[in-house]
């Protein structure tokens, strides 16, 4: 029998190694992509998502203040950096396939798993890229301990569709298009060109994954009949626990269909001022 995209996407959750995992995503995502082509569809289907992805048995996972800080403009630091991103690419892949089987028992157009798709393949590259990045510096992913915890919102939002793509693409990933620049920069005065372009192709694409997240956001509160900026604000408040922090980019938020009165009044500033 031909999996579903709901068991490949299990597959993908539970394979630990990194190279594999992403290696696997990118295997999946072609054979979605090549169905359509084709004028066909994997089935959807259902399968149960893991509590917790696989993940290899290195890097350490630390609780974020026993994370060494060091300073990004020291060669080391640079390592540092890119470490953290790579842990967050890995996190990303995990994310849009969980995403996928979790939900999957909502009726969705074809076009949301199209996204969701297309969206871990392209993290899977980005994984790979700043693994090669690290390696051409002599590190590798592992090599450094990682944050604990980057799983906790999509666990919070296990069971909350509108909540996760509030969470996840709405707030963290529009939360890279606010710092990829300033990193690009550190990248760019090191002169490490080939982590600069890495860095580049990173930002260009999670604007698109921004954009799908408002996108489907919007569509589901449509169908219910609700008002995206009212749901927005209350689901932030209730599975992000913290204030968003400014500056942000708000012409990429922007184009990513993320308008200031969705994010402004979560701040520590707006929330004052709302109840
Ligand atoms: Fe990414
Ligand atoms: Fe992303």
């Amino acid at each position: 029998m031909t999996q579903t995209l709901s068991q490949m996407a299990v597959e993908v959750l539970t394979t630990a190694d990194g190279r594999a995992k992403t290696a696997l995503s990118h295997k999946y995502a072609a054979a979605w992509f090549a169905a359509r082509k084709a004028g066909s569809e994997i089935e959807i289907g259902t399968a149960t998502p893991p509590i917790m992805p696989s993940r290899p048995d290195k890097p350490e996972l630390l609780s974020p203040r026993d994370v060494p800080r060091r300073r990004p403009g020291s060669p080391q630091g640079r390592i540092a950096l890119l470490h953290a991103v790579a842990h967050i690419e890995l996190n990303a892949v995990d994310l849009h396939w969980d995403i996928i089987a979790r939900f999957a028992d909502t009726p969705m157009p074809v076009g949301f798993y199209d996204d969701w798709v297309k969206a871990a393949d392209e993290e899977s590259k980005h994984f790979n890229l700043v693994c090669d990045c690290l390696e051409n510096l002599d590190s590798h992913y592992g090599a450094l301990p990682a944050h604990a915890g980057m799983w906790r919102a999509a666990e919070d939002t296990a069971t909350d569709f509108l909540g996760r793509l509030a969470v996840v693409p709405m707030v963290l990933e529009a939360r890279g298009l606010d710092v990829t620049p300033g990193m690009i920069t550190v990248f760019q005065k090191a002169g490490e060109t080939e982590t600069v372009s890495a860095l580049e192709t990173i930002y260009a694409e999670e604007v698109g994954h921004v954009a799908y997240g408002s996108k489907w956001f919007n569509f589901l509160c449509g169908r219910h009949n609700l008002d995206p900026k009212d749901v927005f604000h209350k689901l932030v408040r209730k599975y992000f626990h913290s204030t968003l922090k400014p500056p942000f980019n708000e012409e990429k938020r922007a184009e990513a269909g993320l308008p200031p009165d969705f994010y402004w009044p979560l701040t520590e500033q707006g929330s004052v001022t709302e109840p």
